[in-house]
């Protein structure tokens, strides 16, 4: 998501940092900002916009301190006390999830009295609770985002030991961090924690590095600690102390990094695509978690979905373009299936024109990634002109979309740089989830156990997404077998159906092999003609009610000759023969889709690769399309 670098040495700090961002730039943010200390004295800055915008801002004090190049090292001295040569600094690109991208929203962070400096990637989730208790203390906030309480609360604690109130605050936190701490009251130090948000710590000779990826460390150094989950680094220009989270030192491994830069910012993945296929258990972590409670219970009233607004629709229109579209799909048979509420799902090019049947009884879902797209914007002001209410499932913080609908509920994917979308699908389908059992709940048609226990479901899925990604080999092998074809079909019946779509356009897109997805009741009113022998079929059977009926299509395809791919958990393939098995993680039906289309992702993706495609970047084909 976000980006951190932190440094300790005899460097001037600000030359290196802004270097390290800008090997940071790759990942998307929407904002930047530094904090180093001078001779006693914090410089901060913070800048809506792109890296070179602080740049020029902070054109005088680069000036004075030179270049990052090891040649620019100032050993002590007089230098020390030069404005221009702080020694320690952390800097940080945001990506927006709470508040818009601004100059008072970005990072670095302080307390009241400008003594803790933070910055922060990841998703405080009981921010609201912390803030509202700092507030009471008399604590001000000076933005709007859930990082600030973290400041404040170290300010809280503080007691003359840097690294022990940022263990104390650090308890007090639920959901992901990872934070780099800084304090004019402890110059030459650096503290850093993490839990499920990533830091290395680069090695150096008498100056150490932080960041929360390696390109921003190679020019610099490519020995490095990686912290696990709760471990907190103290750094100084000639040591690193790395403690667990009960505070018993750790004895690190150093990490010697052998990759190019361009394959580190890949995060050591061959393209973006797979690296974002292999987000998605943390993608889907930020999504769901600071919106269920430990029991399951959705809370979406702090997303705005209060009862007085969602009660008043009598029906939904999910409208949405290309993969977006079909997170669009899956949101229809949830929310008719789970909230028992009319539901269509709408393609916003063809919605926008065709003068469409909606009213103040008509809740309109606008789903996008970026957030900019054309049509799904035009559809938007379509239905708000015509009295409509419009929630949007956003990626972009402060994009168009979210800016212009009524409600926003946020996909906390972090930024997606392939062009084939595959994290924010996942995301969007994991909101359209929350959003039926909220609704479902509402309305009174989904008994409050049954709700909690999909709640509960939902917070074990990520784990399960683990589990489907590490079957990756083995499609693989399929995927090998798939590239050499130059038409696939893909066939299911309900949810399965609607993924089935998803990974039809997956294939189609990066690997330029031909794809249809059929629901699979409806082959041999037509498609089943082009099944001839050989042809690959992928069959997907995730739902247990609907399993005899698939299964009867997966024959009339055997008895033509056509290869058969089935994609089913254990518990619903055994007994098929003549078919290649490819098992998925027993999950609920309801939440299959998460899992599901994981598979179908790699099968895409290692086709594409086989074929020699651009998997990053298809021909002819845009990650943001913002016109008609
Ligand atoms: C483009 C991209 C697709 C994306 C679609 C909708 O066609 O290539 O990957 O699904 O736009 O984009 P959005 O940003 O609105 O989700």
């Amino acid at each position: 998501m976000c980006g951190i670098v932190g440094y300790v040495g005899p460097r001037p700090a600000l030359p290196v940092l802004l270097s390290g961002l800008a090997r940071l730039e790759y990942r998307g943010y929407d904002s930047a900002g530094v904090a180093v200390l001078e001779g006693g004295r914090v410089l901060a800055c913070k800048r809506e916009g792109r890296l070179s915008r602080l740049e020029a801002e902070l054109a005088p004090y680069l000036e004075a301190a030179g270049s990052a190049a090891p040649g620019a090292c100032v050993p002590g001295g007089t230098a020390e006390r030069d404005g221009s040569r702080a020694r320690v600094g952390i800097g940080h690109t945001r990506w927006a999830t709470h508040g818009v991208p601004s100059d008072e929203n970005a990072h670095p962070h302080a307390d009241c009295h400008g003594r803790f400096w933070v910055v922060h990637n990841g998703i405080i989730e009981n921010y609201r609770e912390l803030r509202a208790e700092l507030q009471a203390q008399g604590h001000v906030f000076r933005s709007e985002t859930d990082t600030e309480v973290v400041p404040h609360l170290i300010e809280s604690l503080y007691r003359g030991d840097l690294a022990a109130a940022v263990a104390e605050a650090v308890r007090r936190l639920r959901g992901s961090y990872a934070l780099a701490v800084m304090s004019p009251l402890h110059p030459g130090t650096l503290v850093a924690v993490r839990q499920e948000s990533p830091l290395v710590v680069g090695l150096g000779r008498g100056e150490n590095f932080l960041a929360s990826d390696v390109p921003a460390l190679l020019e610099f150094t490519r020995d490095t600690y990686i912290l696990d989950e709760g471990e907190m680094a103290v750094l100084s220009p000639h040591a690193v102390q790395v403690t667990d989270r009960g505070g018993r030192p750790v004895a690190k491994e150093v990490f010697r990094v052998t990759w190019d830069a361009s394959m580190a910012q890949k995060g050591g993945y061959p393209h973006f695509m797979l690296k974002e296929i292999h987000e998605q258990p943390g993608a889907l972590r930020q999504t769901l978690l600071p919106r269920l409670g430990e029991e399951g219970d959705v809370r979406a009233e702090e997303d705005g979905l209060d009862p007085a607004w969602l009660g008043r629709f009598r029906r939904v229109h999910l409208v949405a373009c290309g993969t977006a579209y079909h997170a669009g799909l899956v949101g229809k048979y949830l929310l008719e299936g789970l909230a028992r509420i009319p539901a269509e799902a709408e393609l916003a090019s063809e919605f926008r024109y065709r003068q469409p049947l909606v009213d103040r009884d008509t809740l309109v879902v606008v789903i996008s990634q970026s957030g900019e797209t054309a049509d799904t914007r035009a559809a938007l002001r379509e239905a708000r002109a015509r009295g409509a209410g419009v929630l949007a499932i956003v990626n972009v913080v402060g994009s168009s979309i979210a800016r212009e609908a009524e409600r926003v509920l946020y996909t906390w994917a972090g930024p997606e740089i392939a062009v084939a979308s595959t994290k924010a699908y996942s995301c969007q389908v994991a909101v359209l989830t929350l959003l039926a059992l909220h609704l479902g709940r509402l309305r009174g048609t989904l008994p409050a156990e049954e709700s909690r226990r999909l709640g509960r479901s939902l917070r074990a899925l990520p784990a399960l997404v683990e589990e489907a990604l590490a079957g990756a080999g083995r499609v693989a092998e399929v995927a090998g077998q798939v590239a050499g074809h130059e038409d696939v079909f893909f066939i299911g019946r309900g949810l399965d159906y609607a993924v089935a779509q998803e990974a039809q356009l997956k294939l189609k897109e990066i690997s330029y092999i031909h794809a249809e997805a059929y629901a699979a009741g409806e082959l041999k009113h037509g498609t089943l003609a082009l099944i001839v022998p050989d042809t690959p079929v992928v069959a997907l059977v995730t739902q247990p009610a609907l399993r005899e009926k698939t299964m009867s299509n997966v024959e009339e395809v055997r008895a033509r000759g056509g290869r058969v791919y089935l994609f089913a958990p254990a518990s619903l393939a055994s007994g098929a023969a003549g078919v290649e098995v490819l098992t998925l993680p027993e999950v609920d039906p309801w939440l299959a889709p998460l899992v599901a289309v994981v598979p179908m992702q790699l099968l895409a993706y290692y086709a594409a690769v086989a074929r020699g495609c651009d998997v990053d970047k298809p021909r002819n084909l845009a990650k943001s399309v913002t016109v008609e």
